[in-house]
């Protein structure tokens, strides 16, 4: 009896759970804006968001045929469901799903492929929260059409950055756990949704954790209003990436002298950059309270997603790509690897020099933690040793399995990223990396060339000729987005040869482009890791 007692205590706890999420959930594909390659008759983008299943979305007969809700604003996007057409449901096969912000289809990403799909069956795909104002659902492929019956998609309104992440508090009260603070509720009615509290002590602190690097622009608390207003007074609002000291030695974005009961007070923080957001009260016999927390900001530009990567050695299917494919994840799960061997490396080409502040690893979870100890992180414009004499911005001496360890490079400059394990049978396995930084930094130089030309260069038209000849030559060797400019009108040095031959003179000029300490002459865009020829034959 009592054993049933508890199940069905159990039993309750789960529908309650599953009512506040699907209370906070909507179908956001309902008043969307639909919009498909082709249409085929009658049959419109909109009839997959009509909620009538005898009537669907149909393309031609085409290739890679799509349709796309446009949700109006940007969504975390939890899930997406797919109903299909009620016969022909093999037509379905091999559809893309995917979320994202662009308008080019393959821009977005990936968040499901329907296998197959049974005639009027409904798959759900779980996109864990990815962000986007489209939802494209895509066949790719000749010969293709895409019929949908019914298109759902899930999801908040994204902005609050809190919702998701992951909490901790120094000690909890009761059953005031820190995860309350973040469900999504500001008040204090529900039964089910309430608010986060310490014990009485010393340094009361709250963590979120935001899962990745956010510019932090607002952070809102909301009080409680039963009682007991005051007990938020004094807290201060730390956001940074280091966990040291629990994450409460990062820097201040304010200090919260009072909230009235029950209301809510925005705290500007401009952008500030962090993956934590902490709360604490500082002082003894302290109890941290509150009723939500709500952290707007945008994400931190991850420069990694936009580089290539490459890696000494590959093992099997474990790629470099692997190590910077955030959006990807959900499909090919996956880490980079290369195999056993003396000092392997893994380079991330930024393909433009940045002043990197911060590199993030994240390390293997399934095993094999410690292959990572004493990895080395270099970061430099130099593709000497493959890129492993750039400088050092840390040495990694342990990173947990699964976890994302930060490590602070205080501003290097550098268009490569390396990551080297120096020592015999060493492996480099790595499952993300994240690079944090500002730029691309515009390199300035200068040049002096000496050329050898029988063209007169005093000529402007001419001038301009060689400065293009140059710009393709360098980029030939790799150097584009180079731009060049003439610092000083070249001088000309004629050298009188087969003087004798014809009895007319063929001039073959020297010119000298001299070195001038005037900036922005003669410059060199962001590409340009290596150096200039120092000379050459037009
Ligand atoms: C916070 O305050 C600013 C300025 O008053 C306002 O623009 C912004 O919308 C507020 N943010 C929230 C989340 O209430
Ligand atoms: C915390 O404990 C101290 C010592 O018992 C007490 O004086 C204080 O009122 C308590 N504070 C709160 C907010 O309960
Ligand atoms: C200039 O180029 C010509 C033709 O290629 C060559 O004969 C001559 O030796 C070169 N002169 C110098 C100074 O390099």
């Amino acid at each position: 009896m009592k054993k049933l007692y508890k199940c069905l205590r159990i039993l309750l706890g789960v529908l309650l759970i599953e009512e506040m999420a699907t209370g906070q959930e909507e179908n956001a594909a309902l008043w969307g804006e639909t919009s498909e390659s082709s249409n085929y008759g009658n049959w419109l983008p909109t009839h997959a968001v009509d909620g009538v299943l005898t009537t669907w979305a149909h393309t031609k007969l085409e290739t890679d045929p799509w349709w796309r809700v446009d949700l109006l604003k940007v969504y975390r996007v939890n899930r997406v469901t797919i109903t299909n057409r009620n016969d022909y449901a093999s037509r379905i096969n091999g559809a893309v799903i995917r979320v994202g912000n662009f308008l080019n289809v393959y821009s977005n990403a990936i968040c499901g492929v329907i296998s197959t799909l049974a005639a009027s069956a409904t798959a759900t795909f779980s996109c864990s929260g990815m962000e986007g104002r489209y939802v494209v659902v895509h066949i790719p492929g000749d010969q293709k059409l895409l019929t949908l019956a019914e298109v759902g998609v899930y999801g908040h309104l994204a902005g609050n950055r809190a919702v998701g992440g992951a909490v901790l508090q120094s000690s909890t009260s009761g059953d005031w756990f820190a995860e309350k603070a973040i469900d999504g509720n500001r008040g204090f009615q529900l039964l089910y949704t309430g608010c986060s509290s310490t014990n009485n002590e010393t340094n009361p602190w709250w963590r979120l954790d935001l899962r990745d690097v956010y510019g932090v622009s607002e952070v809102v608390v909301t009080n409680r209003n039963d009682c007991c207003a005051d007990r938020i007074n004094g807290a201060e609002i730390r956001i940074g990436n280091s966990l040291e000291n629990n994450g409460n030695n990062n820097p201040i974005c304010a200090v919260i002298p009072a909230i009235p009961a029950g209301a809510s007070s925005n705290y500007s923080c401009s952008r500030m950059e962090g993956r934590y957001v902490n709360l604490i009260i500082p002082g003894d016999w302290k109890v941290l309270t509150f009723c939500e927390v709500e952290v707007y900001g945008y994400l931190a530009e991850n420069l990694a997603v936009n580089g290539a990567a490459a890696q000494s050695s590959t093992s099997a299917d474990w790629f470099a790509e692997k190590a910077i494919d955030r959006g990807l994840q959900q499909l090919y799960t996956g880490c980079s690897s290369t195999l056993s061997e003396t000092n392997p490396w893994w380079r991330l080409d930024l393909r433009q020099i940045y002043r990197v502040n911060r590199v993030v690893i994240t390390n293997r979870k399934d095993c094999c933690a410690e292959q990572i100890n004493g990895a080395v992180i270099r970061i430099g414009n130099s593709l000497e040793n493959n890129g492993n004499s750039n400088p050092i911005c840390a040495v990694i001496p342990a990173i947990p399995a699964g976890e994302s360890y930060s490590y602070s490079c205080g501003g290097m400059d550098g268009r490569y990223v390396n990551l080297i394990i120096p020592g015999d049978m060493k492996l480099l396995t790595l499952c993300e990396v994240k690079v944090y930084g500002e730029g691309p930094c515009l390199k300035r130089s200068f040049v002096k060339m000496l050329f050898n030309s029988s063209k007169d260069l005093t000529d402007s038209t001419m001038r301009e000729n060689v400065l293009k000849q140059l710009e393709s030559a360098l980029a030939d060797r790799g150097f584009t987005d180079v731009t060049l400019r003439w610092s000083q009108t070249p001088k000309r040095v004629i050298q009188k040869v087969n003087a004798a031959k014809a009895g007319t003179i063929t001039g073959l000029l020297r010119h000298y482009i001299t070195h001038h300490p005037v900036p922005g002459i003669l410059t060199s865009g962001s590409g340009s890791p290596g150096r200039f020829p120092s000379g050459g034959h037009l």
